[in-house]
Formats: structure tokens, C-alpha cells, sequence
């Protein structure tokens, strides 16, 4: 099934064609630029780009794989959870190009993408049929049991800021700028992740659910008490506090996969772009014997080739959105 993947849910406008989990074309345009004086995404402006650029980011993936939109199968949109002025745009580009063309529509759950992009790894294994995974991105923090497509448990999530919130916050705080989690790993490399003792926020140890809050007060803390770190300073807190978010995350996710007896690990979202994330699972996952499937890094973050791939699934157990299809900002998993 040759299907279009859009994606417009926050900060990145990306589309992408698929031939089933073969990947002909991905194309992202991202708003960090946009955003960065801001420190943050600034929801109207997001809003704004997503229609700027969007027509220009569809027409270069179906050049990119070859096609024309006459040649699909199917399309396939966000439809949530994100920003709704966003996702407003990514949806309405889709219904009208399904009007014009006739051409089946399905809508997807960005989260149910992140999880499918493990399955666009070429050359590798796919993921088992049950399996738990880690999603870390920066609107989420999760641990669930994935029992089959569309067959969700959620074993534990971020009662507060999510792990890329708290990387994105914690760089304003230190003047480093937008998005915090790229610029936070490249100092981490030069700094000691021991030189400060961080709360580890695991709220109690047998619950899978996580808390970063309390991290982040405490990297605030530390700063009202020392002032903004300088030179090697600044690269030791940041390792230190990078520290504390992966030791968190690993520890859940073994507890989640040892709970469960579970086989593998699916870890997915922004964060997983972190190679210290990505190293420590790694390790973890060889030392307690499970299978760990981590997408390459423009899978982690946002892009349509994701959303593309659930929604062939969707598609092909016959699932057909209408023109009524509409952004549900607040849509669970
Ligand atoms: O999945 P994603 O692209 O968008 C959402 O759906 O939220 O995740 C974006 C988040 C941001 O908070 C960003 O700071 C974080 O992922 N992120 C990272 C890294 N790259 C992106 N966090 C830590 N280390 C990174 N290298
Ligand atoms: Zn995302």
C-alpha cells in the first residue's frame, strides 16, 4: 500500500510516502528557528508556519518518492494530541486533498506513530507482537504494554512536566536557548554526570509512574544558590542532570519489562535522540537479556513517516476517517 503520511502536531511540518514499512520519501521542515527567541513554541506562530509551508513540504515528498498524489492508496493525518491550531492545518490539507481525489483517509494518534516507528528500521528485526514500550518525548513520559496494534495498557506516566519538558526548561533557566534536550547533550559530553547529586524523582520505588519536577526545582535551586554556571560549571550540571533523567527512564522501563515479562523494549519520542539515553538503555537491555528496538534518530523525532505507517495499518484493517475528521488535542493512546 502506497500511502502519504502529514504530520503537524507541534513545531515540525513533515510528510512522507511509504510503499508499507519501505520508506521512499520523508521530508521534515522544522520550526525551531521560528521559536527560539521565544524560548519555547509559541502555539499561533506554529500555527502560522504549518500553513506557510505545508503545500511546499507535500508537493517535495511526493517528488522525493516518485509519485504523484494519483498514484496513492491512501492518506494518512495527525489527528492528536498536539497543538490544535496545528493539528487544524495538517488535517484540513488532508480532507481537501481526500476530497479532491477520492482517495481513502485515516486519521492517527501521533503517540500510536511514535511507537510505529520501530518498525521502519530497515534491515532489522521488528518489534514482537507484545512488547512494553518507553515513550519520552516533550509533551510525554510513559510506560505502556503494547499487547498488539492498538491494544494499549498505560503502566505509568509523567504525573508533571514530561522528560523533554524538563530538558527544554531546564536550558532556559541556564540562558542555552530552544529546544534545551540537543544543546543540553553537547555540553553533558564535556561535564562529570557525578559532580552533582541530583534527586533521582522515582516517587516510589515499585511505581511505574515518573516525576521531573522535582528535578527541575532542584536544577533551579542550585542556580538561585550558585548563580548561572560558566566554562565547566555549566557542562557538570548539565551531565549531572542529564544523568538523572536517564537513570530514571532506565530504571522504569527495566521495572516495566521485568513486571510484564516482557520480551523487548520499544523506546520512542524526541528524547530518544539522546545517545547517553541510548547508550544506558542498551546496556540495560544486554544485561537483563531483553530485545531493545530504538529507531535512528530522525525516526525518534517528529516526522510523517511514523504517522504514515500506523496509518497503513489503519488503512488496511479498512479504517476510513470522514470529512468530519477532526484535531482532538487531548487524544490518549
Ligand atoms: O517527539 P518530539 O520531537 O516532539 C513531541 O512530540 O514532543 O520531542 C521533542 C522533545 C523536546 O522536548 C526536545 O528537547 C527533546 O525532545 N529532545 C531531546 C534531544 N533531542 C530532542 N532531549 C534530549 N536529548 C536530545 N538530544
Ligand atoms: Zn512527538
Amino acid at each position: 500500500m502506497l500511502v502519504l503520511g502529514i504530520e503537524s502536531s507541534c513545531d515540525e511540518t513533515a510528510a512522507a510516502v511509504l510503499r508499507g514499512e519501505q520508506i521512499l520519501s520523508n521530508v521534515v521542515s522544522s520550526q525551531v528557528e521560528v521559536h527560539r527567541p521565544y524560548g519555547g513554541v509559541v502555539p499561533e506562530l506554529a500555527s502560522r508556519h504549518h500553513i506557510r509551508n505545508i503545500v511546499y513540504v507535500v508537493r517535495q515528498a511526493l517528488a522525493d518518492a516518485g509519485v504523484t498524489l494519483a498514484g496513492l492508496d491512501g492518506l494518512a493525518v495527525t489527528r492528536g494530541p498536539g497543538l490544535v491550531g496545528a493539528l487544524l492545518v495538517g488535517l484540513q490539507t488532508a480532507k481537501g486533498m481526500a476530497f479532491a481525489t477520492g482517495l481513502p483517509l485515516v486519521g492517527v494518534n501521533h503517540l500510536e506513530g511514535h511507537l510505529q516507528a520501530s518498525r521502519l528500521v530497515e534491515g532489522a528485526a521488528p518489534p514482537p507482537e507484545r512488547y512494553v514500550a518507553l515513550l519520552v518525548s516533550g509533551g510525554h513520559t510513559a510506560l505502556i504494554l503494547v499487547e498488539g496494534f492498538g491494544r494499549y495498557r498505560m503502566l505509568g506516566a509523567s504525573r508533571d512536566d514530561a522528560a523533554g519538558e524538563a530538558f527544554d526548561k531546564v536550558a532556559k533557566l541556564l540562558g542555552l536557548g530552544y529546544p534545551g534536550g540537543p544543546v543540553i547533550e553537547r555540553l553533558a559530553v564535556a561535564g562529570d554526570p557525578a559532580a552533582i547529586r541530583f534527586p533521582r524523582a522515582l516517587p516510589r520505588r515499585d511505581e511505574l509512574d515518573f516525576s521531573f519536577s522535582g528535578l527541575k526545582t532542584a536544577v533551579a535551586n542550585h542556580v538561585r544558590k550558585h548563580g548561572v554556571p560558566q566554562g565547566d560549571a555549566v557542562n557538570d550540571l548539565c551531565a549531572s542532570f542529564q544523568q538523572a533523567v536517564v537513570d530514571v527512564l532506565v530504571r522504569k522501563a527495566c521495572r516495566a519489562v521485568r513486571d510484564r515479562r516482557a520480551r523487548a523494549l520499544v523506546a520512542a519520542g524526541g528524547v530518544l535522540a539522546n545517545s547517553a539515553v541510548r547508550a544506558a538503555l542498551t546496556g540495560a537491555a544486554a544485561e537483563e537479556g531483553f530485545a531493545l528496538h530504538i529507531p535512528p534518530v530522525p525516526l525518534c523525532t517528529d516526522n510523517a513517516a511514523m504517522i504514515a505507517c500506523a496509518g497503513i495499518t489503519r488503512l488496511e484493517a479498512g479504517e476510513r476517517a470522514g470529512l468530519d475528521l477532526n484535531a482532538e488535542p487531548r487524544l490518549r493512546l
